[in-house]
């Protein structure tokens, strides 16, 4: 489906772009705006910032080259739970406007249930107490799974609240807020504290929620041509599956799917997710035309020994029909020599590769300054942490991703920083009609 770009906007493109984009069947390769009055993708200051503090070098040479853009919506960079998480209420629709105003070809939803059914974008079934501000509300407050519980002299503050616990109509009048909660707090309102210094709560000021059927207009309504990338949540166990005694997950795995087939969108423009390998397993087999880009998320190699264990199970994963596989940033790098101060693919990159995987990796922009990660012992980097002391390493680490394993595209909770690099390379993300 080639899209229709002017002649002077295609060769601005082109020079950005090393692929050849005039042959590309690319449905993520958006037209360069035609005017000032059109629609135009924004990156602001945090790419110059990350570049400025890059060490001297042929990657910083090649990144400052294309300060001046042009910049145009990439599929490469995929908006986690909206694309602006860094500092906007995740999931929320203002969170998704900024991830499609920085770009992000692909925008994720994370979908739960609620009482009557209804799928939701919402990061788990059961973070309302920290992501919402239902804790306000003694009447939906009420209805939580656990209701609020003060801190006290031998236990910390605790909630437990679930979109299963209320309706629809009742999660569509909840406030979504920046993720975090205050475990020293006595009341609710004390609860609602806890954003990390380096996000911000400037922008937590009531942001909507939003329904599976709202983003899917939503994120179809945004200019130039956007993906969608809806996760199916695997309920905790205070939710019991099936639901009420009659919802089953797979139930839940269909539904997610009919939502956009409902709607018309095309299967190729959907890159559905799931920890869970049943749940991938029901789209190849059941929609194959989604199921066939389907992706598994790999939570299963967190420690050495397991990594490895997660490695070997790759080639059986690829024979049953997975094309896609979407670990953790710390599954594929590792430390190059003994002195840990080089990165380099780890063998299960090497692995996911050798068993003709493709790999979208997770989650950029999530851990805060890197001077710090080593310290924090940050997840994201546990692999390769001694390797990183300052911001600039943000797009080595990148680097290593896109240009030595060759990852297809990447979550990200800022979206400017994966779409300046990814404009920069000429990497348009993976098509759903390659995979047919
Ligand atoms: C990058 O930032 C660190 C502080 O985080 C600083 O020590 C270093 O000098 C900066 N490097 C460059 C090239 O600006
Ligand atoms: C402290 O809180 C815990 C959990 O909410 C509760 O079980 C316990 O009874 C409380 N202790 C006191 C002294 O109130
Ligand atoms: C957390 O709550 C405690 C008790 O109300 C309070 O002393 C503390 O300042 C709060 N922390 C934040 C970050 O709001
Ligand atoms: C390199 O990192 C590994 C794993 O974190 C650690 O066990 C080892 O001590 C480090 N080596 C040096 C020289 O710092």
């Amino acid at each position: 489906m080639a899209r229709i770009v002017s002649t002077l906007a295609f060769a601005a493109l082109a020079a950005a772009a090393p692929l050849d984009a005039r042959t590309s069947k690319h449905t993520s390769l958006i037209k360069q705006p035609d005017g000032p009055t059109e629609y135009q993708i924004s990156l602001g200051p945090r790419p110059y910032y990350i570049v400025q503090n890059m060490t001297e070098g042929p990657l910083k040479q090649k990144l400052e080259s294309c300060a001046n853009g042009p910049f145009s919506v990439t599929g490469w960079s995929i908006g986690h739970r909206g694309g602006a998480t860094l500092q906007i209420p995740e999931a929320s629709a203002q969170n998704q406007e900024a991830g499609a105003r920085m770009g992000s070809g692909v925008l994720e939803c994370d979908v739960a249930f609620t009482n009557d059914l209804q799928l939701v974008c919402r990061h788990s079934l059961c973070d309302l107490h920290t992501t919402t501000d239902i804790l306000l509300r003694p009447e939906l407050a009420a209805k939580c799974t656990q209701p609020f519980r003060p801190a006290n002299a031998t236990s910390p503050a605790s909630a437990l609240c679930c979109t299963s616990d209320i309706t629809l109509s009742e999660y569509n009048s909840l406030c979504s807020k920046m993720d975090g909660s205050n475990s020293s707090a006595r009341t609710p309102e004390a609860y609602q504290r806890g954003t990390p210094a380096w996000r911000t709560d400037l922008y937590d000021t009531c942001a909507t929620p939003l329904s599976l059927d709202g983003f899917i207009d939503l994120v179809d309504s945004f200019p130039g041509y956007r993906n969608f990338t809806p996760e199916l949540k695997t309920p905790p166990s205070q939710v019991p599956m099936p639901f009420k005694g009659v919802y089953t997950q797979a139930q839940y795995a269909r539904d997610m799917v009919n939502a956009f087939i409902r709607k018309g969108i095309a299967p190729e423009r959907v890159w559905a997710q799931s920890f869970l390998p049943a749940d991938v397993f029901l789209w190849i087999s059941e929609f194959p035309a989604f199921g066939n880009h389907a992706v598994y998320l790999d939570e299963e190699g967190d420690t050495p020994e397991t990594l490895v264990t997660a490695a070997a199970r790759l080639p059986s994963l690829k024979a049953q029909g997975v094309n896609i596989i979407a670990p953790p940033i710390n599954y594929l790098l590792t430390y190059g020599d003994a002195t840990n101060s080089t990165i380099v693919p780890s063998p299960y990159a090497t692995a996911a590769k050798a068993a003709g995987l493709d790999i979208i990796a997770w989650l950029f922009e999530r851990s805060g300054p890197l001077t710090t990660v080593d310290a924090r012992q940050d997840y994201y980097y546990s692999t390769f942490s001694q390797a990183v002391s300052h911001d600039g390493q943000l797009y080595e680490v990148l680097d290593i991703m896109a240009n030595e394993i060759g990852i297809v595209g990447m979550f990200s909770d800022w979206s400017a920083t994966t779409t300046y690099f990814a404009n920069c390379f000429g990497l348009q993300g993976p098509y759903g009609e390659n995979y047919n």
